[in-house]
């Protein structure tokens, strides 16, 4: 904890509103400048407000942009940007390394929460979850019929997965319990132990053709951006099921929506798109994309964590020590 005295606090300013309890702590250790209308700021805004209250350091989020223009235009005494999220895709830290801005994330305590929104949306995509959530909420249910809404089991299925870090890895280990063989693709291959059975493929265009299921886990970056576009996903087995709670901008949305409205992919769930919240709308008529609003790691624990996460690595940058969880 830290013991100064409130004015000689760091001034903090934090873009979006926040858990009450991270807030708290933000009150308590900086000088924190709130959003408690929870307004949602475009880069520039917060280099004006970071400028207009004298930040050093600033707490962001995921949907926050700081592209190179709005980092040039932070002003110099911002030392930090500690982003409350796992992603660093919305900051551009070449931009920040070539300032000497230091960039945090908060790793590691999400990846429980995504793991189960992936299965959540498998489960949602794979048994026609929304189909029947939508039918009953229209009082469209005339009863239980030997026919209506069939799905398809997860068990036994084969579940590839590209990206397999630590989110990927949970994501594996929930799905083995209810019966998929695991398969993955990942720049390095893991140790045995790590692995636990999963059949490695060095390369991921190769693994499509075994993918009932493809879960999508790697970064956004430049050379990701559409990385799933009609190519690939003429590979997948006809039927299949794409889950994506990584980033919207890894998939090419047309190409997508196309292989789903045609039959060619059974479903899909996906909790992440390009351009949110306006994804495309073509997604909205599709009776078998099951869609959530980026949840993967809403739950109150985990957010709490993130935001405690985030304060971690401000307290490091103002006691002179190194940030734990330093990108840049
Ligand atoms: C992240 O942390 O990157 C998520 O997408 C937001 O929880």
């Amino acid at each position: 904890m830290r013991s100064d005295t409130p004015a000689s606090r760091p001034v903090l300013l934090v873009t979006r509103r926040l858990p009450e309890a991270v807030e708290a702590r933000a009150a308590r250790d900086f000088d924190a400048r709130l959003n408690p209308q929870d307004r949602a700021l475009s880069g520039a805004d917060i280099a004006a407000l970071a400028a207009e209250t004298g930040a050093e350091g600033i707490l962001c989020t995921a949907g926050d942009r700081l592209d190179a223009t709005a980092i040039a235009a932070l002003p110099e005494e911002v030392r930090i940007v500690a982003t409350f999220s796992v992603g660093t895709d919305h900051i551009d830290l070449n931009a920040a390394k070539a300032r000497g801005l230091i960039v945090t994330n908060t790793p590691d305590v999400l990846t429980d929460a995504t793991a189960d929104i992936a299965l959540l949306l498998m489960l949602g995509a794979a048994r026609r979850a929304s189909e029947g959530e939508r039918m009953i909420r229209a009082g469209a249910w005339s009863g239980w019929t030997p026919t209506q809404l069939l799905g398809t089991h997860l068990g036994g299925k084969r579940l590839g997965i590209i990206g397999m870090g630590r989110i990927g890895q949970a994501v594996a280990q929930r799905a083995r319990a209810f019966g998929m063989t695991i398969h993955y693709s990942n720049r390095r291959r893991l140790p045995a132990e790590q692995e636990a059975g999963a059949v490695y493929h060095a390369d991921p265009e190769a693994m499509l053709a075994v993918c009932d299921v493809l879960s999508l886990h790697f970064p956004a970056t430049p050379e990701t951006t559409h990385w799933l576009n009609a190519e690939r996903i003429e590979r997948l087995p006809p039927g299949a099921i794409v889950v994506n709670t990584a980033r919207g901008s890894v998939v090419d949305d047309e190409a997508l929506i196309a292989a789903l409205a045609s039959g060619r992919l059974a479903a899909a769930g996906l909790d992440v798109f390009e351009n949110e919240p306006n994804l495309h709308a073509g997604y909205r008529g599709l009776e078998n994309a099951f869609l959530l609003p980026h949840l993967g790691s809403a739950t109150v624990e985990t957010r709490n964590a993130m935001g405690f996460r985030a304060l971690d690595n401000l307290d490091a940058v103002f006691a002179g020590a190194e940030a734990p969880d330093r990108v840049v």
